[in-house]
């Protein structure tokens, strides 16, 4: 196979940023794969759409049976959000012997354990290393990097959004609904950003990192979740007095078999490795029986860093596709067993 054909869905903040990344590092890239890759066609809302880059119109289409569909596309990139109709989509691609990359932990969230089974049947690989912390390689890391050891405990800052908001609003005193303002701008926010406010974001992430790390099938349901809407700034004064900062802060441990899951505000001592990550970036703590203390440190959000993410994940696709070893990707033999086991 000399060439990958890929079907993108979604041309917004990540996929604007996937083709970019595609362009400017394609020398490379071939260099590392030996093939190239290209985009076939992209799948959007608005044909019309002015875009902010320079992109042959023939390749836009707002039919997704011309990418999930099209024998001449072996990987789709979904890169447009959604949770039931992407699912839909999804499912549809890999029945259709299509590999899935996806930032959209939305989907992830809800239906990946199904999504992986059914990729993992249809020998199709599906890669979501972009879905969390955006530009930091947290699932690669949690499932090879770390793959000897007992992980006990993830803790971080896995929102970009509301790192952001807490991060101006601590140090530049600026209301709420601007610094929000500011990060919808940016392409940071999730489209209905209260998922980000609210902490139901993070909550997702954290529920796959839970579920990669302890081997388990967690859902939100078993999350405890409190956003920052009712975070005010009188809050984050009294907190500075007393030399904290207050950080939307993930916890995920698991302890005597037994895994649980929260997001919520949480006081910080000002010099904190955690307190000193600001904007959109993220933290990640990760702590293994065996390796103790690691912590990964990067930006959570925005167009390159997540494009970033996605492209490595296309890469190992495609190398997985010329080793022939398509389908075994973050599936683990005890998932079923775990899940039976799981808080009995
Ligand atoms: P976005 O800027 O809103 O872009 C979404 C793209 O998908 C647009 O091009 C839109 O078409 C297209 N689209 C949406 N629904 C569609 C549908 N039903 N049919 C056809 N096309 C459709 O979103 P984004 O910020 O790039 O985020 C995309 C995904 O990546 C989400 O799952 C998000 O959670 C995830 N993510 C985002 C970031 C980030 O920093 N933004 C980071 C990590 C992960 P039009 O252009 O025609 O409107
Ligand atoms: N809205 C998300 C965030 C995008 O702010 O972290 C990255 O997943």
């Amino acid at each position: 196979m000399d060439k990958i054909r890929v079907g993108l869905c979604g041309l917004g903040t990540v996929g604007t940023g996937v083709v970019k990344v595609l362009e400017s590092h394609q020398e490379q890239i071939k260099h590392k794969l030996g093939c190239e890759i290209e985009i076939n066609k992209i799948l959007v809302n608005d044909l019309d759409k002015p875009r902010d880059i320079v992109i042959d119109r023939s390749w836009l289409t707002n039919d997704p049976g011309e990418l999930v569909e099209n024998e001449a596309i072996d990987v789709i990139i979904e890169v447009m959000g959604g949770i039931e109709d992407t699912n839909q989509l999804m499912e549809r691609a890999i029945q259709n012997k299509k590999h899935i990359v996806t930032a959209n932990k939305d989907l992830m969230a809800v239906h990946g354990q199904k999504l992986l089974r059914l990729a993992k049947a249809n020998h199709c690989d599906i890669l979501y290393d972009a879905s969390i912390a955006g530009g930091i390689p947290i699932v690669r890391t949690l499932a090879d990097g770390l793959a000897s050891d007992h992980i006990e405990k993830i803790m971080g800052i896995v929102n970009g959004t509301t790192n952001y908001i807490m991060t101006k609003m601590t140090d530049e005193g600026l209301p709420f609904d601007q610094v929000l303002k500011e990060a919808q701008d940016l392409g940071f926010a999730e489209a209905d950003p209260t998922s980000d406010v609210d902490g139901l974001d993070a909550a997702r992430k954290m529920t796959l990192l839970a579920n990669l790390a302890f081997k388990m099938e967690l859902n939100l349901d078993d999350v405890d979740v409190t956003g920052i809407r009712n975070v005010t700034q009188d809050d984050i004064n009294f907190a500075e007095s007393l030399g904290y900062t207050i950080k939307l802060i993930g916890i995920a441990s698991m302890d005597n078999s037994k895994a649980e899951v929260s997001v919520e505000p949480t006081l910080l001592p000002k010099d904190h490795p955690l307190a000193l990550v600001k904007n959109e970036f993220n933290a990640v703590y990760v702590h293994g029986e065996a390796v103790g203390e690691t912590m990964f440190y990067g930006p959570g959000a925005g167009s390159l860093p997540t494009a970033t993410a996605v492209v490595s994940d296309l890469m190992e696709v495609v190398r997985n596709i010329r080793l022939g070893i398509s389908g075994n990707t973050y599936i683990d033999p005890q998932f079923e067993r775990q899940l039976k086991d799981y808080n009995e």
